[in-house]
């Protein structure tokens, strides 16, 4: 008997990262909506998108956290976004330029 493929119904999707943008007060006023829409707009095969609530980096925002490689984003805007897909989602490089300083000191610039 030939092996069949799972029925729509039946398959998984395997998530392999999950990208939080925070939609708290203070990353919405910095535009943090505008970088949600920009992920939404640019999908990437098992990765999830998700707005979320504030990481209590207030101020340092919009924050972008990519899981589970533990990498932080701050002040992104949403004309870099392309950047963080086509390089962190898609090539598993970390946008250097752009990752929060407070957790990745030694990566920054
Ligand atoms: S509002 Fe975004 S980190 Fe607090």
């Amino acid at each position: 008997m030939e092996p069949t493929a799972p029925s729509s119904a039946t398959e998984s999707i395997v998530v392999s990262r999950c990208v939080q943008i925070c939609q708290s007060k203070s990353c919405r006023k910095l535009g943090a909506a505008g970088v949600l829409a920009a992920f939404q707009l640019q999908p990437v095969v098992n990765v999830e998108v998700t707005g979320c609530g504030c990481f209590g980096q207030c101020g340092n925002g919009p924050i972008v956290v990519v899981s589970p490689d533990q990498v932080w984003y701050c002040g992104v805007q949403a004309d870099e976004v392309g950047s963080i897909v086509d390089r962190h989602l898609k090539n598993g490089q970390p946008v250097k330029a752009m990752l929060y300083p407070k957790f990745h000191p030694a990566l920054h610039r």
